[in-house]
């Protein structure tokens, strides 16, 4: 029996190997044909990351049954209404990400933005924004915090709510499931590990504390920004190393239009903002919209 599933094994090998040369490489026209697609619909810079991009989409296009690139683009090409280009988007991007990344922010959150709020009088609600939030790490180490600062204080701002979006819809779901393993909660202190996550079969789910202030959606930041309410804070950490200088300054407007008079802009660290900026900068990735433009 151990000889059959072996020789069956070595045969799977083999034929994955075959299908695996046989694929070939992507043509160029193929790939700046992709590249043109992807920078305009969803501001991702791929020129020079043939290889990269070769790479990540090998084995996703062999599974989905095809013998080259050339024929699985023809589908996501010829297809009107193709579900494709999302899984592709999915392949291309880096989620990486973990609890309470960046320190710096969560520290100007708890002793900034946070008290500066609860010190407005008959303030009602707060509106954060988790921009390209992955994994949903982000948006609930924000939402625990919130829940550290509010349980100790009396507040009238009893509406506080964080919308957490991406485009990558595997992202999402994993972000809405809120299932972490052991290793990605041992950046939290032990205490929230214990208060805002329950623990089944050696996974960690978020409970409802946290979950309650977290509404995630599907969003592609090249598209308008049509919710409903302005934020007070917008979180976008991360995402725009991604994107080319244009890109990068026509999102930062769009955020500022959508950012409440006051309110605040938090980016990664490692990125750099354009010269030209509506907002102020406050700290480190720290930016402000100022408050007379009251
Ligand atoms: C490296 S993760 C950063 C996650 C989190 N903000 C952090 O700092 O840990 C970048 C995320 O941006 C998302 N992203 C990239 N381009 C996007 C776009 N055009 N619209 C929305 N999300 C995008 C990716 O899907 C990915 O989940």
């Amino acid at each position: 029996m151990e000889n059959f599933e072996g020789f069956f094994a070595a045969q799977r090998t083999e034929e994955a190997i075959f299908t695996r040369q046989s694929l070939g490489s992507m043509s160029d026209a193929d790939f700046k044909r992709l590249a043109f697609f992807v920078k305009k619909k969803y501001g991702l810079d791929l020129f020079g990351k043939k290889s990269m991009v070769e790479s990540r989409l090998y084995h996703y296009v062999i599974d989905r049954g095809f013998s080259s690139f050339e024929d699985y683009f023809r589908t996501v090409y010829d297809s009107e209404n193709s579900d494709e280009m999302p899984n592709i988007i999915n392949r291309l991007t880096t989620n990486y990400t973990y609890f309470l990344r960046e320190q710096e922010h969560f520290k100007h959150f708890m002793t900034k933005f946070l008290p500066q709020a609860q010190s407005e009088k008959g303030r009602e609600e707060l509106r954060i924004w988790s921009a390209g939030c992955s994994f949903g790490n982000e948006a609930y180490s924000f939402a625990a915090c919130m829940e550290e600062f509010f349980s100790e204080r009396k507040t009238t701002i009893a509406d506080r709510r964080i919308l957490a979006t991406d485009i990558s819809r595997d992202a999402l779901i994993a972000a809405k499931k809120g299932m972490y393993s052991k290793d990605a909660v041992k950046c939290l202190p032990e205490e929230w590990v214990e208060k805002y996550f329950t623990v089944t079969g050696g996974f960690y789910t978020v409970n409802e504390r946290l979950r309650s202030q977290v509404v995630f959606r599907c969003h592609n930041l090249m598209d308008r920004i049509s919710f409903k309410k302005k934020f007070d804070l917008i979180i976008c950490r991360n995402v725009m190393i991604y994107f080319d200088k244009k890109t990068k300054s026509d999102l930062i407007k769009r955020f500022y239009d959508a950012t409440v008079d006051g309110g605040y802009l938090y980016i990664g660290h490692a990125e750099a903002m354009p010269e030209e900026l509506p907002y102020v900068r406050e700290a480190a990735a720290v930016y402000r919209k100022e408050v007379s433009a009251k």
